[in-house]
């Protein structure tokens, strides 16, 4: 089985095709092209949805042709059509969607409607067989969610963030110390460079809460504080550190006890990290040797299969097209907003 998949749900263009191994759930990538808009957004300090969607309108139609000849594939070659439908930015979801309906409909293949977060997850069984059930920890620029995934389309939410999402807390700290969108990777190679041990004392919201929902914002408020009142910023570095330690703490210190309770309640077989901010290497770091400390195995995507790309879409369709081998109706509307518990 092939698939073509589409990812336009924010501003990373990106176009895969996938190949399902023969006989096991595994997949190749045949070719990937992904054309990220970062620079187009830049002047305005965020992602402009309009500017987003002529973006994706405009080229599209380029990079699934050029995915096709790097895949030496003709269109009829291609066995369905995915494309994310949800959640993300109208305009973005709206153009992708609309060409894959529309290549589904003239080769008289299927369309498949893949949910974004669904994609991020299950991305990581493309490369290796992680069994149902297993924990996730999906942490990207709009979401932070603590998962049970019980089936390919069967997920519950055991926690999440009550403010902001763990990738826009690192996009706003980068901000507050004056560097361009995305923030993530910045900050991550700032601490990096971190030589002088300097507690900044930032808070650790609801890190004693008995249950696993995340705060972020007033990290990020007092991070605010900090550079405002006097700050040299020769330190820039240390308090990159001070973030980039105080948030992976929360994240572990939940996961910590989200092992616990859920190796007794059932049989977990894996603990995943999924989305953009798991490209992060200190937090992928810790969250090695905590599993290695709970006798859990654990798998995260490789770093480019992290961010957006439209691999994880085609991939999420493959896994799909296992257990029901139906189109999706070619009315299906975009969702702006869909959890992954309603799938
Ligand atoms: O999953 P993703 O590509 O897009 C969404 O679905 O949101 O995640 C993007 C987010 C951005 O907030 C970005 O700053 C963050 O992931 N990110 C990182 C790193 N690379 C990307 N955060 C921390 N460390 C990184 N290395
Ligand atoms: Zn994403």
């Amino acid at each position: 089985m092939i698939v073509l998949g589409i990812e336009t749900s924010c501003d990373e263009t990106s176009v895969a095709i996938v190949k399902k191994k023969n006989r096991f759930l595994l997949g190749d990538v045949l070719s990937e092209n992904t054309l990220s808009q970062v620079k187009k957004h830049k002047k305005f300090g965020g992602v402009v949805p309009e500017l987003a969607s002529r973006e994706h309108s405009s080229t599209l139609n380029l990079l699934v042709k050029k995915t096709l000849k790097e895949s030496g594939l003709s269109l009829n070659e291609i066995d369905a059509f995915a494309a994310t439908v949800g959640p993300g930015l109208l305009g973005g979801l709206i153009i992708g969607s609309n060409y894959a309906k529309t290549l589904a409909l003239t080769t008289k293949k299927p369309f498949i409607a893949i949910n974004h977060l669904q994609g991020h997850i299950l991305v990581t069984r493309m490369k290796r067989s992680v069994k149902f059930p297993f924990l996730c920890l999906l942490v990207s620029g709009g979401h932070t969610q603590l998962l049970l995934v019980r089936k390919y389309n069967d997920f519950k939410l055991i926690g999440e963030t009550l403010d902001d999402a763990l990738g826009e807390a690192f996009d706003k700290v980068a901000k507050l110390l004056g560097y361009s969108y995305p923030g993530g990777p910045i900050i991550e190679k700032l601490a990096l460079k971190a030589k002088k041990k300097i507690n900044f004392n930032l808070p650790e919201p609801l890190i004693n809460s008995n249950n696993f929902n995340f705060s972020f914002s007033g990290i990020k408020t007092a991070t605010r504080k900090i550079i405002n009142d006097s700050f040299d910023k020769k330190q820039e570095f240390e308090l990159a550190k001070n973030f980039q330690d105080c948030v992976t703490n929360c994240l572990i210190t939940k996961c910590s006890k989200a092992i616990d309770l859920y190796k007794k309640k059932q049989k977990i077989n894996s603990f995943i990290l999924a989305g953009g901010v798991a490209s992060n290497k200190f937090i992928r770091k810790k969250f090695v040797n905590l599993c290695d400390e709970k006798l859990i195995e654990f798998v995260v995507p490789e770093q480019g299969l992290c961010i957006d790309n439209a691999t994880m879409i085609a991939w999420a369709a493959i896994e799909r097209l296992q257990i029901i081998k139906k189109s999706d109706i070619l009315d299906f509307e975009p969702k702006p907003r869909w959890a992954l518990e309603s799938l």
